[in-house]
């Protein structure tokens, strides 16, 4: 291999984060520099602003390397680079769909791991992690065929936030669903859906996610919007279940029968619809990605059971603040 220059960490496996070589896109140039793994040190591949061009990316290939590595400095420069490429990635029908779905998965990952590392509490990150990302894993599988991954793109590119939204809903309602050991098709179901529930705001402008991330800000909770029958239509081509159409249309039903878009019966929203619907106002109020309320875990519960009782299932609510307390529940 012939490398442009060399460079020796001094602390290996804490500087750097692994990434597979495909997520290196090779006609987009990233503000981070790549390195290879040689010999337990490594070394300089790819320099900050330069494009990985085709046949650097070949020789990775032919060299059978599964990883190559970004400095942990450098990661706001990498997540910059995948938001910006993603979408573009996923649509380029050159790529082979498996190599296009493992690009969503690695990035689906990594937001999975992050998610994990910042907002949950540590004996949950080590027993649920695992679990969760064999979820993300089948979920993504499942979505991997030629409609869905365009789907996805879509979303992507619409706004990135409301992608990594989706993908911590999953995260959460897979953390709470495994709690009351499911079947294991309707905990798939759930994370599928939960991918899905919010695909219904492609159509939405950037002023209406602007509008929303205000009144999210501001607490404000009264505000129905088509997007969830918006979201069941786009869908309806593809080959999904029951269980997850009514996670895209019923997730901002409520059990006190005041939700939208029909303002359907508590009774009639199925259980795994109400974890997910839960998890994704705690997720809205938590976040920062969609400039929304970014509250503290404890004023979002708070804010949760003040003002939107009526809204959740009581004993779903509890068994989630015991799961962010870290209650070993299971
Ligand atoms: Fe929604
Ligand atoms: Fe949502």
């Amino acid at each position: 291999m012939a490398f442009s220059t060399s460079h020796k960490p001094s602390d290996r496996g804490t500087d750097f984060f692994p990434v597979s070589p495909l997520m290196i896109f090779p006609e987009a140039q990233g503000n981070f520099e790549v390195y290879v793994a040689i010999k337990g040190q490594y070394v300089l591949y790819c320099k900050q602003n330069e494009r990985l061009n085709p046949e650097k990316r070949r020789k990775l290939h032919e060299d059978g390397v599964d990883f190559v590595y970004i400095l942990k400095t450098q990661r706001h420069g990498y997540d910059a680079y995948i938001q910006a490429n993603l979408a573009q990635t996923l649509r380029n029908e050159e790529l082979p769909l498996k190599e296009r779905a493992f690009v969503l998965y690695s990035a689906s990952i990594n937001t999975v791991e992050e998610f994990f590392e910042a907002g949950l509490p540590p004996s949950l990150k080590r027993r649920k992690l695992r679990d969760v990302i064999s979820l993300v894993k089948e979920s993504l599988d499942f979505l991997t065929i030629p409609q869905a991954l365009s789907k996805l793109a879509t979303l992507i590119s619409c706004n990135y936030g409301l992608y990594a939204h989706s993908v911590n809903t999953l995260t959460l309602t897979a953390a709470v669903l495994q709690t009351y050991n499911p079947a294991h098709k309707t905990l798939r179901n759930a994370c599928i859906g939960a991918l899905l529930h919010d695909i219904g705001k492609m159509s939405w402008t950037r002023n209406q996610f602007d509008r929303d991330a205000a009144r999210i800000k501001a607490l404000e909770f009264e505000a129905p919007d088509p997007h969830p029958s918006v979201g069941a239509a786009y869908c309806a081509a593809l080959p999904i279940s029951r269980e997850i159409l009514a996670c895209i249309l019923l997730h901002h039903e409520r059990v006190d029968g005041k939700g939208y878009p029909g303002g359907v019966n508590g009774e009639e929203i199925p259980f795994h619809v109400k974890a997910l619907s839960l998890v994704n106002m705690y997720d809205r109020l938590t976040s920062k990605e969609q400039g929304g309320a970014a509250l503290a875990p404890f004023d979002a519960l708070k804010t949760i059971k003040s003002s939107l009782s009526g809204a959740f299932d009581p004993e779903l609510f509890k068994r989630f603040v015991m799961i962010l307390a870290d209650a070993r529940i299971t």
